[in-house]
């Protein structure tokens, strides 16, 4: 698919989460620090968006039932039952804007 973008750096500030849709799929952009990171939106549990749950660090926890992973690479790091890590994507920023690929 290759590399496309997802917003403004300016829309992205540090310690916030946005949703994108890109091509039919939900893409979670965080900034951690000036560093962003891509991942699929929703939860490998039930589904739920995982921009609308909170970001610590570069821990994601689900709003729903509090599933915790990796913003970085997805991967799981909490949570009481073993389900699916997330794909992760890298991230390009270029002349202020942020550019996922995929
Ligand atoms: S939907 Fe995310 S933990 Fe249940």
């Amino acid at each position: 698919m290759g590399r496309i973008i997802a917003g403004k750096t300016s829309e992205i500030t540090p310690g916030k989460m946005i949703k994108v849709s890109i091509d039919g799929k939900d893409i979670l952009i965080a900034n951690i620090n000036e560093k962003y990171c891509a991942i699929d939106d929703s939860c490998t549990h039930s589904g739920s968006s995982l921009s609308e749950g909170k970001l610590d660090g570069c821990t994601i926890t689900c709003g729903w039932h509090a599933a915790e992973f990796d913003c970085k690479t997805g991967k799981l790091s909490k949570f009481p039952m073993k389900i699916k890590d997330l794909s992760s994507y890298n991230v390009t920023v270029e002349s202020n804007s942020v550019f996922v690929e995929m």
